[in-house]
């Protein structure tokens, strides 16, 4: 019964999120089938809803990989959307140019959040100036001086957890990774003075994502009125920081992500203006919160559910603690190599986006595994399961297995499977700007935990809830806490 509901939720959210994808471009699209290699294989998808909906997506794509090879077509009621699968069709999806292939309107619904003055409100080039700010604001200087205060989040976070007890770990870490962000991203005004008010206002805005505004992002509904109204309140008080920094000599700035942005410049001189600042950092929000907190909640439940995984990252702290002490700094993140293996096999088993999407704007041909070349054309809806691509068994050995040594140094079942066998953060032209920034903080919680307290799942191992856009664990994941004496 539950396999079944997962099943249909996960069918039903694939559908949508395709659907979505396709809602205007179906009006718009001109199709031009004048391609010069043959079409991949066509599916109709009347002989897969039975699939589709007894066994989910991965069935579907599983069973079509196996007729029909690495690239097929779907037509989903007179859209068609082309799989590609593994990283050998994967090519051009991730790094074709932006007027070749793009994310198109799928993240359209989003413009209402992050405001029409960034990302999918600009046109292309200014989206890619924009992307570079984060890259400046989030490169390594600004991470490396990130690792104190998230340390210090961290600390004064678990110190207020008694000497034993039972939690939630979904409502810890979501709580705890804002308080991160708010330090790190948004900086101490945010930190120290609105926390409350401005966690309250964002977690309204994240739940205002409701599946028909996804659809009808303009529509006058009550839910989106009440995203609109959050939004507001969170862009004043934003704006209000912006000014107030704009109003300080810079000798007093702050160096932190949020000044970054403030003082990033396009390419034409022109400073970014306090409205995009405040889309900028309403999108780094958006991308790196839940995000981050789900993977530490499924982090936890393979460790804890995983014995020997267990002893290899607690035996891991140690030997830290014993070079670094009790002390925990940047160099000492980037030695945790077992830890970051086990997070990298949980975004294996767990990415938070199962499938990637993208719209084809100009003909292009794609060599499949098996050697075939299909022409794709203009206006094809193109997905990459990664889900699925990441359990392929000719990149990753004995694939349901939770296996971080397959990442380790010898092994490396991603890099010897070739580039975009691990596609959990994207990759190529869109690949994720919070990557490395993500790993520290999780890696920041977990050292912390493990190193102070004995934790038990209590809760069995988590379902996913494949009805929300981000999949997490369904329900409460419990996990019971004694703490330990300081190594
Ligand atoms: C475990 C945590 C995270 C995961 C699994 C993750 C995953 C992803 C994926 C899969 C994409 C690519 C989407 C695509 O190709 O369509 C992406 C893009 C992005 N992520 Fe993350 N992310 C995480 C954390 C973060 C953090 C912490 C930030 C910022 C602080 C962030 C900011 C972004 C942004 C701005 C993009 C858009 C890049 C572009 O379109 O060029 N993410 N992320």
């Amino acid at each position: 019964m539950d396999l079944t509901n997962s099943v249909v939720w996960f069918a039903i959210a694939l559908v949508f999120i395709i659907a979505v994808t396709a809602k205007i471009a179906i009006g718009r699209t001109m199709f031009d089938p004048i391609c010069k290699r043959p079409c991949p294989p066509l599916v109709n998808s009347g002989s897969l809803i039975k699939l589709l909906l007894t066994k989910g997506p991965q069935a579907m794509i599983r069973d079509q990989h196996k007729k029909l090879g690495s690239v097929f077509t779907v037509s989903f009621f007179g859209l068609k959307v082309t799989f590609l699968v593994g990283p050998e069709a994967s090519g051009h999806f991730y790094q074709g140019l932006e007027s070749e292939i793009s994310h198109g309107n799928t993240f359209e619904f989003l413009v209402p959040i992050f405001g029409k003055e960034v990302g999918y409100g600009v046109d292309i080039p200014t989206r890619t100036e924009q992307m570079q700010f984060y890259n400046e604001a989030l490169k390594l200087s600004t991470r490396r001086s990130n690792v104190d205060p998230m340390v210090k989040e961290v600390e004064d976070y678990f110190s207020k957890w008694g000497q034993h007890g039972v939690v939630d770990l979904k409502h810890e870490f979501d709580k705890l990774i804002m308080l991160i962000s708010s330090r790190c991203l948004l900086g101490k005004e945010v930190r120290e003075k609105m926390f409350g008010e401005v966690y309250m206002l964002f977690r309204e805005l994240y739940n205002g994502m409701h599946l028909t505004s996804v659809l009808f992002p303009y529509a006058p509904s009550p839910v989106n009125r009440r995203r609109d109204r959050a939004r507001s309140k969170l862009a004043k008080i934003l704006v209000d920081i912006v000014r107030s920094r704009n109003a300080a000599s810079s000798n007093q700035a702050e160096r932190d992500v949020l000044q970054t942005l403030i003082d990033s410049k396009y390419k034409d001189g022109r400073s970014t203006t306090e409205a995009e600042v405040t889309g900028f950092i309403i999108m780094l929000l958006f991308g790196g919160n839940h995000t981050s907190s789900v993977t530490s909640t499924w982090t936890g439940a393979c460790l804890l559910s995983h014995e020997s995984c267990l002893a290899a990252v607690v035996e891991e702290q140690k030997k830290i603690i014993g070079k670094y002490g009790n002390h925990v700094d940047y160099n000492a993140l980037q030695e945790m190599n077992t830890l970051h293996c086990c997070i990298k096999e949980t975004l294996r088993m767990h990415p938070v986006q199962p499938i990637n999407l993208r719209k084809v704007h100009k003909n292009f041909t794609v060599r499949t595994r098996e050697g075939n070349e299909y022409g794709i054309p203009r206006g094809h809806t193109l997905a990459s399961p990664v889900l699925y691509n990441n359990s392929l068994p000719h990149i990753y050995k004995d694939p349901d297995a939770y296996d971080p040594d397959r990442f380790s140094v010898g092994r490396e079942e991603d890099r010897v499977g070739g580039k975009f066998s691990y596609t959990s953060f994207g990759g190529g032209r869109h690949r994720c700007v919070g990557e490395a920034y993500a790993y520290m903080q999780i890696k920041v919680i977990w050292s912390h935990l493990l190193r102070n307290f004995e934790l038990k799942l209590v809760s069995p191992f988590p379902k996913t809830n494949w009805s929300k856009l981000v999949p997490e664990p369904k329900g409460k994941v419990m996990v019971s806490f004694k703490r330990v004496a300081a190594a």
